[in-house]
């Protein structure tokens, strides 16, 4: 059994691999992936920096940090060019609440941040860009040595304005000045700094230039027509160019209107080669939508079609990955990924050479599993940044254990450290709760066991349509909500379904903060029953035949107690409030039956008047563990 991939391996491998895979994207524009393989950093703010040059880039820089802010957004600021010195505004707050003041001004450069504080307070003083006199950086990781560098800068006279570590990085810079060669300046700054960081510096003495470094964190620059632009991860800047170059640790980069320098860490300079990225954004804007939320969830069809076309020609690939050199399959991810490892899992169960586990990134990091040659490791991750699923994967990596890659973001951290890697093409997917990408993550991970299981009926061509039919049920969910009151909601399903229950308790909690949980039906007897009243909704999923009888008792025992039932099924009447799905292909109908869940999570949160797409306390992707 094998199956067409994209492999990490030796240097030679990755060179005849990187000449093949672009001659193939130019052709099928298919898999992307990096080779370099770095140490994460753990700690630090989660943040987002971007930057452009270009005409009249101001809002630019604004709409590409609206992008980033799932990876925090409790400060925001934006330093640019204005009239030859560095203007900087910036505060706490969300990156909306920036706009107004940005009014009146107009710049062809500009840099822009979006802090989630993790390590001292969302202020003002502590919002990025930091300045000294002529240095202003944005900066996203973390200075291990900040507090000593600190210390020696003081002695020689500098202040320092804020409680953050990324301050120094401009002191240092201010402090390091060479006149006559500035990028040496900014090199010795650099090499002085314990952590990790990915910066991007702007400097009064050349005011049409944007310097870039970056070490243990990822750094993408985008070429457009006329224009360079960077950012933390490429969805930010996918909408403004596909031509992507991500930086490798220790390089420096200086972009300018028409053209890009880059070094290495002695100063000799590289070519860059930009690769064409997979990711598109459909849309920047929430179009005819109110949310990104619901946009989202609409876009599900589409971005269940372009991975069902992508898995097409994915089986032209000719680099392989044999099934038969392993028989332990441990599947990672966090909060939606890991319940797609889950239902991965489940289609597993029953293979008999195979011994499959799921488990959250994070426990895996503190488990004692066994890892060795026979070891697979498949990490689910949307945005491929989350740094639990890197440092499992880190992990997995200190082992012979060999991992694939499942991630909708082609360039991330994710791809840089794993043998092989698949890519869910939901599109640049926005709301803090997963949905399209969800759905696709189901789809790549059917067809992958079906691989692995030697089945060749893996993809069904119909199932966009019969999501399109599953959708028409959106007005259906919306009145159901708006006419019932729950205090608190059940979730329940027998096996794959189960999977399925955990994923929309936890889209109750994450976008409505209405208490929810899921249970096996069969156990909801065992424990759960005791919490279900007649302000209990009890959403039942029943996919499969032979899980209509249990489920049909744990409907009953819970009907009895008062409380309401919404069952999920594509089998007929089974109750009064039904969302009845097509019968599709059984394993597809997964995908299927989350959509409801996910439109049940959406109007919950709608109904109460939250922000369905930035849910308080969370964050897209947390990239710090
Ligand atoms: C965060 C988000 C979740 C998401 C999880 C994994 O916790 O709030 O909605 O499922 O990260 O994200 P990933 O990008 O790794 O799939």
């Amino acid at each position: 059994m094998t199956i067409s991939m994209a492999r990490n391996d030796n240097k030679d491998e990755i060179l005849r691999l990187r000449l093949r895979m672009t001659a193939f994207l130019l052709s099928h524009c298919t898999l992307i992936m990096h080779i370099l393989i770095y140490q994460f950093q753990f700690g630090g703010d989660m943040c987002g920096i971007i930057g452009f040059i270009k005409e009249n880039c101001l809002l630019d820089v604004y709409k590409g940090l609206e992008l980033l802010e799932y990876r925090g957004y409790d400060s925001v600021g934006i330093a640019f060019n204005y009239c030859n010195q560095t203007k900087i505004i910036k505060q706490k707050g969300r990156v909306k609440d920036i706009k107004p003041k940005l009014n009146g001004y107009t710049s062809d450069i500009a840099i822009g941040h979006t802090r989630w504080a993790t390590h001292g307070k969302p202020t003002e003083k502590n919002a990025h860009p930091h300045k000294c006199r002529y240095f202003t950086i944005v900066h996203n990781g973390i200075i291990e040595n900040a507090d000593s560098l600190k210390e020696g800068l003081i002695k020689k006279g500098y202040k320092f304005l804020s409680e953050t570590d990324s301050e120094v990085i401009a002191v240092l810079l201010q402090d390091c000045f060479t006149p006559d060669n500035i990028l040496l300046g900014i090199q010795t700054a650099l090499s002085k700094l314990v952590g990790s960081y990915a910066v991007a510096i702007l400097s009064e003495y050349t005011p049409k230039t944007i310097y870039l470094a970056k070490k243990d964190n990822p750094l993408i620059i985008g070429k457009g027509k006329d224009f360079y632009c960077f950012a933390s991860d490429s969805p930010a800047i996918v909408g403004y160019t596909q031509n992507l170059y991500r930086m490798k640790d220790n390089e420096i980069a200086l972009l300018s209107n028409d053209t890009i320098e880059l070094f290495d860490n002695n100063l000799k300079k590289k070519k860059t080669v930009f690769h064409k990225t997979y990711l598109t954004v459909d849309n920047i804007n929430k179009g005819s939508y109110p949310t990104y939320m619901l946009k989202e969830i609409f876009e599900i069809p589409r971005a269940v079609k372009s991975t069902i076309n992508y898995l097409k020609k994915l089986r032209d690939i000719q680099n392989t990955c044999n099934f038969k050199d392993y028989n332990s399959i441990i599947f990672l991810g966090c909060g939606t990924a890991y319940h797609a490892g889950l239902f991965a899992k489940s289609l597993l169960d029953g293979v008999a050479y195979i011994h499959t586990q799921c488990i959250t990134s994070d426990e895996f990091l503190y488990s004692s599993i066994n890892l060795n040659k026979k070891t697979l490791i498949i990490a689910i991750s949307q945005s491929g940044e989350t740094a639990d699923t890197i440092g499992a994967i880190k992990k997995a990596k200190k082992s012979d254990a060999k991992v694939i890659a499942i991630t909708n973001v082609p360039y991330s951290t994710i791809t840089e450290f794993s043998d092989y890697c698949l890519l869910t093409l939901a599109g640049v997917e926005i709301a803090v709760g997963a949905t399209k990408s969800y759905a696709t993550q189901l789809i790549v991970l059917k067809y992958l066991c079906g691989k692995i299981c030697g089945s060749n009926k893996l993809i069904n061509e119909l199932l966009p349509q019969e999501i399109q039919q599953v959708l028409t049920f959106n007005r259906y969910i919306k009145d159901f909500v708006y006419k019932n009151d729950f205090e608190n909601l059940f979730f329940i399903g027998k096996g794959v379904d189960y999977q399925t229950a955990l994923e929309g308790a936890l889209k109750v909690k994450e976008i409505s903060y209405v208490y929810s949980d899921a249970s096996p039906a069969g156990e909801i007897k065992h424990g759960p029953l005791a919490m279900v009243g007649a302000k209990t909704l009890v959403v039942c999923i029943i996919t499969k035949e032979i899980y209509l009888k249990g489920c049909l008792n744990a409907v009953n025992e819970v009907k009895s107690r008062g409380a309401s039932v919404l069952v999920i099924s594509p089998f007929e009447k089974i109750s009064a409030n039904q969302i009845t799905i097509p019968k599709s292909l059984e394993n597809d109908r997964s995908v299927l039956s989350v959509i409801p869940l996910q439109l049940l999570s959406y109007y919950l949160s709608i109904k109460k008047g939250l922000d369905p797409d930035k849910p308080r306390n969370l964050a897209k992707s947390v990239t710090v563990g």
